[in-house]
Order: structure tokens, then sequence, then C-alpha cells
């Protein structure tokens, strides 16, 4: 599965930018540097992805609304000249943009570059999991960061990704956001946004940071086995989200929830992330560790980002690894 082609890319901007007109095959084809033929079968590529494009016979083709996909062209016109988001590598389709992220990142992707993905046939979840990608109705992207810190830096990165998601997702849908430790999104109780961090190091520098971020956003309807725990952002607003606005303006609070971190240090996130969860002080929990399953209540989060608990049987202990889920 390779990347959208560039031109594909050049032929959404081409009808975006002429979206009240009828735009002759013969001018798009000579405007991106293709046969009238590639023309005609990119146009039934996008139809499939969902793009409504109407075809008139011998004049042309008209979009019929502005399309909610994720391409560079529609993305980029939104975000300023920041390192986040200048370089952004889409896929109607792959693996998983993880995966994908860190063949980049290993082969000398600059810091800031975004891999995002329309579906994902093997999108990866923490410990171990699957995550569910519908084609088309969430975002799932994964961004390369490059920071000069050392590797026990990346729990605290974890919580800066999980704070602009946050708020990202409140600016947008307007919807009260929860963050479950280390940076499960709820909404309402159920899961909404998850991500995981994966990163290639050495003792003591990271070499690159993959945040891989899944957000369900218009999903009608969660499969039988999610639903439960899981919902989307379209199933909480009772609305149509747009996309493309969440992923703008998740890109947008990376970037301002990064600097925040490089200029104000750890204790910069740390406290901003106790303030924005309702896990961070005395929430019942259930903690789920390789060694087990135990009662405990929460007390705080550590600079590292490990989360501060106290067991029923009265041992403290930080966690570094592993999950809570609330106990009511
Ligand atoms: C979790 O288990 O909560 C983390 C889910 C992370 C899913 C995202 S979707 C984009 C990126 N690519 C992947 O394969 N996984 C992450």
């Amino acid at each position: 599965m390779s990347s959208t082609d560039r031109k594909i890319d050049k032929l959404i901007d081409l009808l975006v930018k002429n979206a009240t007109v009828v735009v002759p095959g013969p001018k798009i084809a000579s405007e991106i540097g293709v046969t009238r033929f590639r023309v005609h079968n990119w146009i039934d590529d996008l139809r499939t992805q969902g793009v409504e494009i109407r075809g008139f016979p011998a004049e042309g083709y008209q979009l019929v609304t502005i399309p909610d996909i994720l391409v560079p062209s529609l993305l980029r016109t939104e975000l300023g000249d920041h390192p986040i988001g200048r370089n952004i590598v889409h896929f109607f389709r792959t693996d998983s943009t993880n995966a994908e992220a860190l063949k980049l990142a290993a082969n000398g992707a600059e810091h800031g570059t975004v891999v995002v993905a329309e579906e994902q046939t093997a999108g990866r979840g923490r410990l171990g999991r699957v995550w569910f990608s519908e084609k088309s109705s969430g975002i799932y992207t994964s961004i390369i960061l490059r920071p000069a810190l050392a590797p026990s830096a990346a729990p605290v990165l974890t919580l800066m990704a999980g704070l602009a998601a946050q708020k990202a997702v409140t600016t947008v849908t307007g919807l009260s956001v929860d963050i479950r430790w280390p940076n499960d999104l709820l909404v309402n109780g159920k899961k909404v946004c998850g991500i995981l961090t994966e990163m290639s190091a050495e003792v003591d520098r990271l070499h690159a940071v993959v945040l891989g971020i899944g957000i369900n956003v218009n999903h009608s309807l969660m499969p039988t086995e999610l639903e439960n725990i899981a919902t989307s952002l379209r199933m909480e607003a009772h609305r149509g989200i747009s996309r493309v606005q969440v992923l703008v303006t998740l890109l947008r609070e990376i970037e301002r929830h990064y600097q925040l971190l490089l200029k104000g240090g750890n204790k910069a996130v740390t406290g901003r992330w106790e303030a924005a969860s309702s896990f961070a002080h005395g929430k019942r929990v259930r903690v789920v560790t390789a060694a087990g399953e135990a009662l405990a209540t929460t007390t705080g989060v550590e600079p590292s980002g490990a989360l501060k608990i106290q067991y029923d049987d009265g041992r403290n202990e930080s966690l570094v690894a592993g999950e809570v889920v609330e106990v009511k």
C-alpha cells in the first residue's frame, strides 16, 4: 500500500478551488500532468472514498460538497507554517500509520511529519490490542517528533498528546471530555480517542517518538464488542463532525503543548494534566498490570508522568505502565 499520489491531492485541490463550476476533463488533465483517462479513473476512486463529484458528459466534473478527507491540500491551507504538519503523508489505506511513521522516521523524516490514513487494516492499540479503524469515519494519524530529550521523557510526551487531543475535541465539538491515565479520552464514560506512543531510542537519547492517535469521529455505531466501552464524537454530539477540522485543531494543539513542554518542563504538562483529568486525584480504580489486578485510589501524577496510587492494602506505587479502569 503506497501513499496517495501527490497528483490526486492536486486534483482534489483543483476541484475544491473551482467548487462552483464544471471543470473540463482536459483542463484538469493538463494542469496536473496526467492523461484524461487517468483523471477519469481517479475521480471514480475518489467517489468510492465518499467524495461526491458530478460528471457532465463532454463538459467535465464538479464537486458537490467540499470533501471531508484528510489529504494534505485540504489540511495545509488551515495550518500555519509550523513544524507539525509541514510535511503530511496521506494514505487512503494502510496497515498502521504508526508502522508507516516508524519506517519514515528510520529513513530520516523530519520533526513534525504527519502520517494520516482514511482506513487502517491493522491499526495497533496499547497492550497489543487492535484499533478499530473503519474507513472514512475516524482520524488515524501518527506524528513524528524528534525531541532533544532522554527516553525517560516518553511518558510525559504521551500525557502532552492526551491534553492536546482533549483540547482539540472540546474546541471543535463543545463536548465535555475527560482523560483517563495515561491518555484515553472519554465522553460520558466511553472512549473516543486512544494514543499509542512508540519510539526509537538509544540509551540516553530519543531518535524519534511517534505519537499515534486514533479518534472515533463519525462512526454512527460501534461494533457490538465495543459498544459498552467506546463511542464516537458524532454519537455523543448528535451531529456529523468535520474530521478535517478536528485534525487541523489537533495538530495546532500538539504544536502548542509541545512548546509548553519544551519551555515549561514536565511540570507544566503534568500540572495541566492533573487539572484536566478526573482520574488524577481520589478516583477509585482497578489497576491492571502484567502482575495482575488490584483496587486502588489515585493520588496524583509524578513530574515523570507516572500515576500515583494507593492500593487498598495501604501500599503506595507510581504506575508507569498498565491501565486503570474506574470502579463505580
Ligand atoms: C489505544 O489502545 O488506546 C491506542 C490506540 C491508538 C490508535 C492509533 S490509530 C493511528 C495510530 N496507528 C496505529 O496503528 N495506532 C495508532
